[in-house]
């Protein structure tokens, strides 16, 4: 007991001596950096900043937005905040003694892969008075944006400098029509994602995924190699309601961009549900490549289609095969959320989920307390997700006997067709 205590409390120290900055920690205690502190958290670039070691964010008082914030949708004042944040350290004594006066430092709008020509750089000059101007890197741009004070230095990884006024060129303000506005299909068959797009226009999935968009949504479509590849399940062969089923699991009723799924240890939920709860994601990181793991298989994010808040569109490079449908975990099964079930409890009707939704207990040891749990996806049940157009989903997903049938008809046609190794694991679930 004692040395479980003491691996315990080593595991504990080792979390916290490697976490990360804490942005909106630190500028909750400045109150006069309050919207600019809401706006990080809003955008979601809080997670993104706390993901990197290194890291200057030029803030600007309360007030500073306003010529902005309420003119223009979410994602382009997302835009030119990331302007405001410098992948270099930056104190006020370093930024007098830049060599030659002046300098471009990479932001992390350039990280976006949407900044054309110096967009995503700022320039950072030296004005003869000895006052500190920023301004975009677009040559010829204005530098009249300066250095006020010094706010807060972590040496010599994340520094908080405070500046008159926003850098907002003129090209990040035109940028990025509503996300309401956007075609997901054109999108998805623009980035090879051709089946996916077919697919999630005849089930109906794409009305579920354009209603959810206004409150966040998060889309990992699969590649057209994906669905030939090999290990690919024969998605003809399953029924509409699994493959609506499927096809919601490759969705998140929240926006997640890339630095918001590095930042994530807990377990995503995403648009699939049975009666028993919302189907998980796992997310992996390693460095800068992020997977996804679903307990029955891994997928890799490949791309970013789209970061435009409140939506993001991914390639991954597998289909997302849920447990639910597709077998058992290695270990336990995913823990029921820990939203103290808040839907309303199971039809009297309804006899018990699957054995994969059954609350197993943890066998593993305590998870270590890594850093305080994130903010978890905070959706509710959307009314989007439980209403799927397509009627059919949950309601025969929620009838284990016709799940059973369904899934064993399935699992006869792969044995004789498909992979033997997927229709065992799909055997051993169902028997
Ligand atoms: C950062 O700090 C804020 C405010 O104290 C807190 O709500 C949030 O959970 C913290 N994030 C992490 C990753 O610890
Ligand atoms: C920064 O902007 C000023 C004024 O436009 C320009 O003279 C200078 O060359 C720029 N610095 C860099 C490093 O591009
Ligand atoms: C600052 O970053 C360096 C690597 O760039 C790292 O070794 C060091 O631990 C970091 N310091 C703090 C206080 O996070
Ligand atoms: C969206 O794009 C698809 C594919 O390009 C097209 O078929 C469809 O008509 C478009 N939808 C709207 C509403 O423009
Ligand atoms: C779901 O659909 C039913 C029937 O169409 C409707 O009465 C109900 O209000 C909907 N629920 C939500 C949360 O929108």
């Amino acid at each position: 007991m004692a040395a479980f205590l003491l691996s315990f409390v080593a595991i504990t120290i080792l979390a916290s001596a490697s976490a990360n900055t804490n942005i909106t920690e630190i500028l909750d205690a400045y109150p006069e950096y309050k919207e600019f502190n809401d706006l990080l958290s809003q955008t979601k670039l809080a997670d993104e900043i706390n993901s990197r070691r290194v890291v200057t964010v030029c803030v600007l008082p309360n007030g500073g937005l306003s010529s902005y914030t309420g003119k223009y949708p979410l994602s382009v004042i997302k835009n030119i905040l990331s302007l405001h944040v410098l992948l270099d350290y930056f104190d006020v004594p370093k930024l007098h003694k830049i060599s030659d006066g002046s300098i471009l430092s990479t932001t992390l709008y350039q990280t976006t892969g949407n900044a054309n020509g110096k967009l995503g750089f700022v320039n950072i000059t030296v004005l003869r008075g000895g006052k500190i101007g920023f301004g975009s890197g677009i040559p010829g741009s204005p530098l009249d944006c300066t250095l006020t004070k010094s706010v807060k230095q972590v040496e010599y990884n994340v520094s908080v400098i405070e500046v008159s006024q926003a850098i907002a060129p003129a090209e990040i303000l035109a940028a990025a029509p509503p996300a309401a506005d956007v075609n997901i299909t054109d999108l998805l068959v623009k980035a090879g994602c051709n089946s996916f797009a077919s697919y999630i226009v005849s089930t109906g999935v794409l009305k579920v995924y354009e209603s959810a968009v206004n409150n966040g949504l998060t889309i990992f479509a699969p590649n057209d190699e994906a669905f030939k590849a090999d290990n690919a399940p024969d998605l003809s062969t399953l029924s509409n309601a699994e493959l609506v089923s499927i096809l919601q699991y490759h969705a998140l009723a929240s926006y997640f961009p890339i630095g918001t799924l590095k930042e994530t240890k807990d377990k995503i939920t995403t648009l699939a549900t049975n009666g028993a709860g919302k189907y998980a994601l796992g997310v992996k990181t390693e460095g800068d490549s992020v997977s996804l793991e679903t307990g029955v298989d891994t997928s890799r994010i490949a791309s970013t289609v789209l970061d435009s808040t409140p939506l993001c569109i991914f390639t991954v490079d597998n289909l997302l095969l849920p447990v639910e449908l597709f077998g058992k975990p290695p270990s336990p099964a995913p823990a029921p959320e820990p939203e103290t079930s808040p839907s309303p409890s199971p039809a009297a009707d309804a006899p018990a989920p699957e054995s994969a939704a059954a609350p197993a207990p943890v066998l593993s040891p305590p998870a270590p307390p890594t850093s305080s749990p994130r903010d978890a996806p905070s959706e509710g049940p959307t009314a989007d997700s439980q209403n799927s157009t397509s009627g059919n989903s949950a309601g025969v997903l929620e009838a284990p006997a016709l799940m059973r049938m369904v899934l064993t008809v399935a699992v006869s046609y792969l044995r004789v067709f498909c992979c033997p190794k997927l229709s065992f694991s799909m055997f051993a679930c169902i028997t």
